[in-house]
């Protein structure tokens, strides 16, 4: 897939791994079109590419074919992020993940198929693996079985890209990211932050604090993102993009007290399972996309400790 000379939809354009690819894009000399309806996304997030006459921002909604369309139109490549990524949400509505993520999808491959694009790169995640048996685990595990609703959600957006793809000669390209981090990132340091602002003393961790995942940094994901797409000439690629290495909540909570500059914060481990669809061990194989050339720069710990330190406003 060439990227370059191209207009790019961005679905989820002005959320947080959106904006920053967007912003990338441009860097690039692409001509972006932000799809959004800022349910998560953020104005401020892509408050300075406003000025580009290269980026146009549509308010629009993916349950809403027309609108999907109308954003198409005179794109040649699609970059599809705009999902509700929230996992444990999936325990209380077991509706959200199949019509934000699923139905969203469908809508979209409707209307490539429809408007004859043929290029596709979706933001699909770890947790398609469900509880794996091989660690790091390699693009070709199986079977697959995920065990949260999101988890799930993921994994249909993923076999309906390749009938598609198959049917209608779309090239896509799916990227099963690990935990991704930075300065707007959602997920763990923004939920220890929140709680360590309002309560210093104490923090309450989901889980027993042991479960160990992979994290990889923003600048890391979108670098290997734009890689898979250019060296995926055709078919369906799936490409795992994690760090090479995984750290603990307990150390996560030690590096946001610690940048927070607390000391004796007390640690309050709420049980054995931090949520029912919870994975307390991920770690990706990402032989596949180093064999094309593509290195994380940092390690888990690095990539926290920077995500956090944005986050406070450090860096
Ligand atoms: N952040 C991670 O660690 C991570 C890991 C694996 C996969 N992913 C996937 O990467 C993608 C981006 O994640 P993120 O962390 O930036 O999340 P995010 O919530 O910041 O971004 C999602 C964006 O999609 C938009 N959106 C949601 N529903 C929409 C709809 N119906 N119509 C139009 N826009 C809509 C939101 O407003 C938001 O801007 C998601 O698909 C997510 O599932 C993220």
């Amino acid at each position: 897939m060439e990227l370059a000379g191209k207009r790019i939809l961005v679905t989820g354009g002005a959320g947080f791994i959106g904006s920053e690819l967007c912003a990338r894009l441009l860097g690039r000399g692409n001509n972006v079109v932000c799809f959004d309806n800022f349910s998560s996304g953020n104005e401020e997030f892509i408050a300075n590419l406003r000025s580009n006459p290269k980026f146009t921002v549509l308010r629009g909604d993916m349950l809403k074919q027309r609108e999907l369309k109308k954003a198409l139109k005179g794109c040649q490549t699609v970059i599809h992020l705009a999902a509700n990524p929230d996992v444990r949400l999936g325990e209380s509505d077991t509706h959200v993940h199949f019509e934000q993520n699923v139905v969203a999808t469908y809508n979209l491959l409707e209307a490539m198929k429809e408007l004859k694009m043929k290029e596709l790169v979706f933001a699909s995640s770890s947790v398609v693996y469900g509880v794996a048996k091989v660690m790091p685990t390699p693009e070709d595990y199986g079977p697959l079985l995920p065990i949260s609703l999101y988890g799930a959600s993921k994994l249909a957006c993923e076999a309906l890209i390749s009938a598609y793809s198959n049917n209608f000669g779309i090239t896509s390209v799916l990227m099963r990211y690990a935990n991704i981090i930075g300065r707007h990132a959602h997920g763990v340091t923004r939920d220890f932050k929140k709680k360590l602002e309002a309560n210093p003393a104490e923090l309450e961790i989901l889980g027993d604090g042991t479960q160990t995942k992979s994290y990889l940094h923003l600048s890391d994901c979108i670098a290997g993102t734009l890689l898979a797409a250019e060296k995926t000439a055709s078919g369906v690629e799936a490409y795992n993009l994690g760090s090479e290495d995984k750290l603990n909540v307990k150390t996560i909570a030690d590096i946001v007290s610690g940048e927070m500059g607390l000391a004796n914060v007390e640690y309050k481990f709420t049980g054995k399972q931090a949520w029912a669809g919870d994975i307390k061990v991920m770690l990706l194989s990402v032989e596949k996309i180093k064999r094309m050339g593509w290195r994380p720069k940092l390690n888990s710990e690095e990539a926290v400790r920077k995500a956090v330190r944005e986050m406070l406003g450090k860096e």
